[in-house]
């Protein structure tokens, strides 16, 4: 199996979804071949949930990575799971058009690219204008 989506699974073990029960893991591999993991967290607000791919971006920006190949995601469910929309942006923003790789954990996988999951993002080009 892609050690990408091995790490993903590791991750999911340590998901935090005491309120959805919906537990997913995120590997994102850097431009050195560093993996950064993430699983979701929860909390009683709810709306503070920290998705798996955003901890994982976080983790890795906090260390001071800034340059990124690919992202595994892998949800305990039978569907496959992409990121959600604010994942996305955060993603494009940070980690540009990134290869999205959709797990199972058990057989199933789907390649995406981030650009066609986000067409016509807002960034900071816009800002610049
Ligand atoms: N979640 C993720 O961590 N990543 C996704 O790609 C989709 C959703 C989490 C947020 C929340 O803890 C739970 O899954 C249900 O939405």
């Amino acid at each position: 199996m892609d050690p990408l989506v091995e790490a993903a699974i590791r991750a999911l073990d340590n998901a935090c979804a005491p309120y959805s029960g919906f537990r997913v893991g995120a590997a994102l591999e850097d431009a050195q071949g560093r993996i950064w993991t993430g699983c979701n967290i929860e909390n009683a607000t709810l709306g503070l949930t920290l998705c798996a791919e955003r901890v994982a971006l976080c983790k890795a920006l906090s260390e001071g990575a800034r340059r990124f190949r690919r992202l595994a995601v892998v949800a305990a469910s039978p569907v496959l799971t992409p990121p959600c929309g604010a994942c996305r942006q955060l993603l494009w923003e940070y980690a540009g058009d990134l290869e999205i790789v959709l797990a199972d954990g058990v057989r199933a996988t789907e390649s995406l690219r981030l650009r066609d999951l986000l067409p016509r993002a807002f960034d900071a080009s816009h800002l610049r204008r």
